[in-house]
């Protein structure tokens, strides 16, 4: 008893110093947490150990810490001179307290110098903040690149509904963001969403900016979603001038007092049964209070019926996907040959429904459909707005549309009414590659010989994209889902010029803007942003590793270990045990074809770019067999690399799923 008695304080005192010691750990793991995201701007130059550039980063940054600005949740200042001269911006998301947000900031910048030593420019993204700096004047001007996405890949239940109260709880927080002081441009709300849920969103951009400045960034913000986000629940989009989030679960703090928050934050709205009415419920609440007052009936009628007509009409200029209306507007003619009529493409594809629906791809939803004629088409139909005015859409269009090779996927035209913006493409009647590859039975029937035509075939058209076309096309996301196979299993790459046809810049050759699938991405596409003909090889090269291997570069496994595609490739063909590699369903096919296709993918997807051969000289490897091939050098990830510290920001996205 007493022995008992004495170890009760006793063994509560140890159990208080595991948690202690266990505390001690936390906070030691989390004391340097990752960013979210970060770029290091390689291309804008270094500065050397202990030059004045270093000392006056140095200085501007530790002065982050004492100054009073941050009790705003931003900071902008400079120190030194000339060409010396360093400018920091430091913003803390609209609800985080000073002293959470001076910690932050604080340890952003010890990271930030660390993960990007020596660059003279370099972004970093925390959960609560966001640190930058560089030496060019960085005050006062909207910057929408570079962008980073992060989202976690579960669709909405009621994905049309969902976008659609996502759109509008957006629309109305840009709008109060904009407007926000020159100390905080911050709005965040929450809206009832479909099935039960209610949609948590928050915009945010850096207070120096003007309100059009501001809009237009998050403008921009706001149309990446249609990049990766489309449909998801859980999404962030974060530039230089702006962040966007939305989540289905609440992550702001929605009691701070600057937050210019919903009045349903506190306790989310009931969730309506009836799907249909949640977009309509606002404003039949506010019309009730018109419809309350004691009048004549006959005054009431009328008044009911204007309301109804003026809610319809309001309702049809705001509904995007909407167009169950029997009325439509058909004033707009098609102006030449490339142009479809609305109601041509409506009927054709069955008005759009489900069972016409081929797939989603990055830019909005596929249907098929039949022209009166009977051509089969493909439609795809954008989901929001791409950024571009009418003329330049067209233009892009006819464009993209001359662009004509077997090997490619041809645009036929185009639709352009009210919001609508459909793209109509020639049907390809098999599934794509990843229907065929990935499928442990389907895949058999694609013996080496199709296999090596279509390895061949993707060549040509991404040769032609690059090289041979007038427009010098870089894909950016190019993978196993993009290339489709008519009747006789030839490929054809899809969704190519898309960046053209949204608001991306092409010139400069690095827009920032990570829009490809991980596991296609070459290192300094992720890393940096940096997309060029040699990214696309990168992609190429893997898709001839997972067309030989029957597997998927991300989530391969082979017995216990997972490890990715590119790395085993590798390891095996450097032990010489490269026939590992081959899928086992495929038991004809000349080996030696087989084998110098692994290597030409090897030489596709080598860390340093300047290494992979371009398409032209692919092409030729593979029709000349006695063309003598160089040896291919280490691919990325595959030992610790340098850049291997941002893959876990990534790892985000699909670590929240489960
Ligand atoms: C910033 O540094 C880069 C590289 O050193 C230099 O080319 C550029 O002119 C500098 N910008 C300013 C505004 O000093
Ligand atoms: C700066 O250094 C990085 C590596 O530390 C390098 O990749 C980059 O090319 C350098 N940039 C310039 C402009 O010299
Ligand atoms: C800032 O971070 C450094 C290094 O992590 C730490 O030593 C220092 O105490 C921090 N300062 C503040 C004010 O949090
Ligand atoms: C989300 O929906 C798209 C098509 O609408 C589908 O291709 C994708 O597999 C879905 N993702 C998940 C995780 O259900
Ligand atoms: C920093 O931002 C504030 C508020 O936006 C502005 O008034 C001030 O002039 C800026 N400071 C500098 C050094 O640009
Ligand atoms: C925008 O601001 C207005 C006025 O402050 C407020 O009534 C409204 O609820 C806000 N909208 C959102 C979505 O937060
Ligand atoms: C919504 O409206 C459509 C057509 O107007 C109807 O088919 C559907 O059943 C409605 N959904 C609900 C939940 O009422």
């Amino acid at each position: 008893m007493v022995m008992a008695m004495a170890m009760a304080p006793s063994s509560s005192r140890v159990i208080s110093q595991l948690l202690c010691l266990l505390f001690t750990l936390i906070s030691h793991t989390t004391a340097q947490p990752s960013f979210l995201y970060h770029f290091c701007m390689n291309d804008k130059g270094n500065y050397t150990e202990n030059s004045a550039y270093h000392t006056n980063l140095n200085t501007l940054l530790s002065t982050l810490s004492s100054n009073t600005q941050i009790d705003y949740g931003f900071y902008n200042f400079s120190q030194g001179q000339g060409s010396d001269k360093v400018n920091a911006i430091g913003m803390c998301r609209g609800d985080v307290k000073p002293e959470s947000c001076r910690s932050c900031l604080n340890d952003s910048r010890v990271l930030l110098m660390h993960r990007c030593p020596n660059q003279k420019e370099a972004i970093g993204w925390y959960d609560n903040c966001m640190l930058r700096y560089s030496n060019r004047s960085i005050f006062d001007t909207m910057e929408p690149d570079p962008t980073y996405l992060l989202w976690v890949g579960i669709n909405a239940t009621d994905m049309n509904q969902f976008i659609q109260v996502l759109r509008n709880l957006l629309e109305s927080l840009r709008t109060n963001a904009s407007s926000g002081d020159s100390l905080k441009k911050y709005a965040a709300g929450s809206a009832a969403g479909p099935s039960f849920q209610t949609i948590f969103a928050l915009l945010q951009c850096t207070p120096d900016l003007s309100e059009q400045e501001c809009d237009d960034c998050l403008v921009r913000a706001i149309s990446n979603i249609n990049d990766r986000c489309y449909g998801l629940t859980k999404c962030r989009i974060g530039k230089p001038s702006c962040n966007l989030r939305f989540d289905t679960s609440p992550f702001y703090d929605s009691t701070a007092d600057a937050s210019p928050s919903s009045p349903s934050k506190e306790s989310p709205p009931p969730p309506v049964t009836n799907t249909n009415a949640t977009s309509t419920k606002g404003k039949s609440n506010s019309t009730g209070i018109v419809i309350a007052v004691v009048v004549p009936i006959f005054v009431v009628l009328v008044l009911l019926i204007s309301v109804c007509i003026f809610i319809r009409a309001r309702k049809r200029k705001r509904s995007f996907h909407n167009h169950n209306d029997t009325e439509v507007d058909n004033e707009i003619e098609p102006i030449d040959s490339l142009q479809f009529n609305f109601d041509t493409i409506r009927t054709a594809t069955n008005n759009f429904s489900e069972e016409n629906k081929l797939g989603r791809g990055g830019f909005g939803p596929v249907y098929k459909g039949k022209l009166s004629n009977g051509r089969e088409i493909a439609v795809k139909r954008l989901s929001m707005n791409s950024g571009q005015g009418d003329t330049e859409f067209k233009n892009e269009v006819l464009l993209v549309a001359k662009l004509q090779h077997r090997n490619l996927v041809r645009l036929l035209g185009f639709c352009l009414e009210r919001k609508e913006r459909l793209l109509v493409y020639e049907f390809v009647p098999n599934k794509s590659l990843d229907y065929f590859i990935f499928d442990p039975i389907k895949r058999a029937h694609l013996d080496w010989e199709k296999r090596y035509k279509i390895i061949g075939g993707i060549a040509k058209g991404l040769l032609y994209l690059h090289e041979d076309s007038r427009l010098r096309i870089i894909h950016r996301d190019l993978k196993a889902s993009n290339i489709l196979l008519d009747e006789e299993m030839n490929p054809k790459i899809s969704d190519f010029g898309m960046a053209r046809l949204f608001l991306v810049d092409q010139t400069q050759g690095n827009t920032n803007r990570v829009v490809g699938t991980y596991g296609y991405m070459a290192p300094e596409y992720i890393m940096q942003g940096q997309f060029s003909v040699k990214s696309d090889v990168f992609s190429f090269g893997v898709m001839v590793l997972e067309i030989v291997s029957g597997q998927k570069n991300s989530g391969f496994h082979k017995g216990e270990d997972v490890e990715d595609l590119i790395s085993f490739a590798w390891k095996n063909w450097r032990d010489g045990t490269a026939s590992n590699i081959i899928d086992h369903t495929m038991n004809n096919g000349s080996r030696n074809e087989i084998l110098r296709c692994i290597h030409i993918g090897l030489l596709c997807v080598q860390e340093n770019l300047a290494d992979r051969p371009n398409m032209a000289s692919i092409v030729l490897m593979l029709n000349s067999h006695s063309l003598t091939l160089p040896v291919p050098s280490k691919p990325p990830f595959l030992v610790d690399s340098r850049g291997l510290s941002t893959i876990p920001s990534w790892e985000y996205s699909s670590r929240e799923t489960d």
